[in-house]
């Protein structure tokens, strides 16, 4: 029996909480704020599943378990930690599946780095109510090659999510910030995927990713010129009316992850002597639309 612990039960917790449940040697515990009973997941065809794991509010009910996979917002650490103080003992894996390139850097002085797994998610998924969510496409995640690695991808082995173990986990982690830090402007716009289409909007979105890549490149990414075009052709031939994160928590007047989605390129760039005027003009517009 492998206990699991998920910190944060949204639209990615509450995703990933429902396909582990799927696996009778799972024993999952559901570290939440917001309370529910059971985790409903609508799957891209429509068919639904349902979870029903231990729900916890309080860290004080919490004991070590064998792996923490953590899914709160990148902004919400502090949050977090408190329930990691009582879930984590020395031999517990965790897992930070979130956006950004500083996975580890958000938590390193909270748990020791080799317990520590940084994942990339793709999973598009909305969170319509506590415990209900909806996901909308396949689900994949990238995590660095090693021993630890090859546990995490054993998790999920009974379910359609992939986990792909990569030896340049930061390329990976980089280049999805190229296509997350051009999102932002979705977010100071308020409009959906199709600004791309709008040549003035794209030339914008290319500077943004060539600070993107100029810093990242600094930081050891491996990263082409050709991404820049290649995000703004993705956002093109995304549905017009898609919607990122960004753009829907600012709508919906929640916190957003401007700093892990373009403060970073900010803040990385000063530590190397590169100037990113782009990224942080979107970081000033969207504090101040905060
Ligand atoms: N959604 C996607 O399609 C997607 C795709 C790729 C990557 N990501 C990344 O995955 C990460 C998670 O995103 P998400 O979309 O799943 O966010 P989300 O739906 O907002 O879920 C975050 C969850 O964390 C909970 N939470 C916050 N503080 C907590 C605390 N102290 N204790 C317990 N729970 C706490 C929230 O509780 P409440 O219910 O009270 O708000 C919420 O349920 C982000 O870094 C995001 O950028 C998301």
């Amino acid at each position: 029996m492998k206990r699991i612990a998920i910190v944060g039960p949204g639209a990615i917790g509450g995703t990933l909480t429902t396909w582990l449940s799927q696996n009778p040697q799972h024993d999952l515990t559901v570290a939440a704020r917001s309370i529910f009973e059971t985790l409903t997941l609508e799957m891209p065809d429509g068919a639904v599943i349902t979870a029903r794991p231990r729900i916890l509010t309080n860290p004080d009910q919490a004991a070590a378990v064998d792996w923490v996979l953590v899914t709160t917002k990148a902004y919400d650490v502090a949050g977090t930690v408190s329930w990691l103080k009582k879930l984590v003992g020395p031999q517990t894996h965790v897992a930070i599946i979130q956006n950004g390139v500083e996975h580890v850097e958000r938590f390193a002085p909270h748990v020791p780095v080799e317990q520590l797994l940084p994942v990339m998610i793709d999973c598009p998924a909305e969170r319509q109510a506590p415990g209900r969510i909806r996901q909308r496409g396949p689900g994949r995640m990238v995590v660095p090659n090693g021993a630890i690695a090859a546990e995490f991808v054993s998790l999920f082995a009974h379910s359609p999510l992939t986990v792909t173990p990569d030896s340049d986990f930061k390329t990976q982690v980089w280049k999805k910030l190229c296509v997350n830090s051009a999102g932002a402007l979705s977010a100071v716009l308020l409009k959906p995927a199709v600004i791309a289409r709008h040549e003035g909007v794209a030339d914008i979105m290319r500077a943004i990713i060539q600070e993107c890549i100029a810093v990242g490149r600094a930081e050891g990414a491996q990263l082409d010129d050709s991404i820049a075009d290649q995000v703004i052709s993705g956002y093109r031939a995304a549905p017009p009316d898609s919607m990122n994160s960004l753009h829907a928590d600012r709508a919906a007047g929640r916190p957003m992850e401007t700093d892990a989605r373009n403060g970073v390129i900010v803040r990385l760039g000063r530590k190397h002597g590169i100037a990113t005027p782009i990224n942080q003009m979107i970081v000033a517009l969207l504090e101040a639309a905060s």
